[in-house]
């Protein structure tokens, strides 16, 4: 399908997914959270892992498009809201492993599309923030919820609350970030770790996404179950044959996702 605000790219089995607004800083408009969500489903269909990255070296995603959502009613503002709710669950959801390479500015919605993610990659010059309540409103897509159980309370109210960006090294230290890394080589690292990902067995990697998902929903007790099954249940499959074995035989596994 071809796209207007997004590029989609493929090496193997790694979807690349890039916003490409680069000046309005890649912020997402209604049109492009639609061609992101419709990429993000095919990547769910042919993806073992997925890069989502900003065009340019200034943004990720400097957040909501500002210029559409001005002249929005409460009413139209509930839809875009919802839709971008859509777009990080089903991030969420899908089955492959998802990483943020986060190449400057990831703001409002921005920040949360990359707090969707399963990893992040920062560029050194990537500033994470929520600065909504300048705009007068609150983040919309998540972050009142995804920071607090993502940095604990204090730094989402002090994130959320004062609008205030914060650096990629404070990201790292606060566990937001995975790696802090040369902007240059943010993609090419993220790259890289995809490569490493994609060579996993993936139904163990989907049930260990869900597995570490649902330690922010169920209590204990039901996470602990909720492991226990899957574990077991990745003993009927090909791929636990195979990894044992061609550990056992001193041989790369080959993985068939069965
Ligand atoms: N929406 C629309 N356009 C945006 C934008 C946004 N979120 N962010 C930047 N732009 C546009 C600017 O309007 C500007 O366009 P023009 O050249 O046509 O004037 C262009 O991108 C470059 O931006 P700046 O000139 O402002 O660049 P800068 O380097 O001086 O500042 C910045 C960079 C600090 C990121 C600044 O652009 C900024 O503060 N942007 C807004 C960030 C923001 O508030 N994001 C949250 C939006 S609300 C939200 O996301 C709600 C939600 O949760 C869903």
């Amino acid at each position: 399908m071809a796209y207007e605000n997004i590029q989609v790219s493929r090496e193997g089995p790694i979807a690349t997914i890039t916003v490409n607004r680069p000046k309005a800083l890649n912020a997402l408009n209604s049109a492009t959270l639609r061609e992101l969500l419709q990429a993000v489903r095919e990547a769910a269909d042919s993806s073992r892992a997925l890069i989502l990255t900003g065009a340019g070296d200034k943004a990720f995603v400097a957040g909501a498009d500002i210029s559409e959502m001005a002249p929005m009613t409460p009413w139209s503002a509930r839809e875009f809201s919802e839709l971008g709710h859509v777009l990080t669950a089903m991030l969420e959801d899908i089955p492959c492993a998802t990483i943020a390479a986060v190449n400057g500015y990831a703001l409002g919605g921005g920040c949360e599309l990359a707090l969707m993610c399963d990893m992040i990659i920062a560029g050194d010059t990537a500033r994470f923030g929520q600065p909504e309540v300048n705009l007068g409103i609150i983040p919309g897509a998540g972050g009142t919820q995804r920071w607090p159980r993502t940095a604990g309370k204090y730094v989402a109210m002090e994130t959320v609350l004062t609008g205030a960006p914060i650096t990629a090294s404070r990201a790292h230290e606060l566990g937001i970030a995975n790696k802090v890394v040369p902007a240059e080589m943010t993609v090419a690292i993220a790259q890289r770790v995809a490569r490493q990902l994609a060579e996993k067995a993936p139904l163990a990697l989907r049930m260990a996404k869900e597995a570490v998902l649902k330690a922010f929903e169920a209590p204990l007790a039901e996470g602990l179950m909720s492991e226990r099954k899957s574990f077991y249940f990745l003993f009927s499959t090909d791929d636990q044959k195979e990894g044992m074995r061609a550990f056992l035989e001193k041989r790369k596994a080959v993985f068939k996702g069965r």
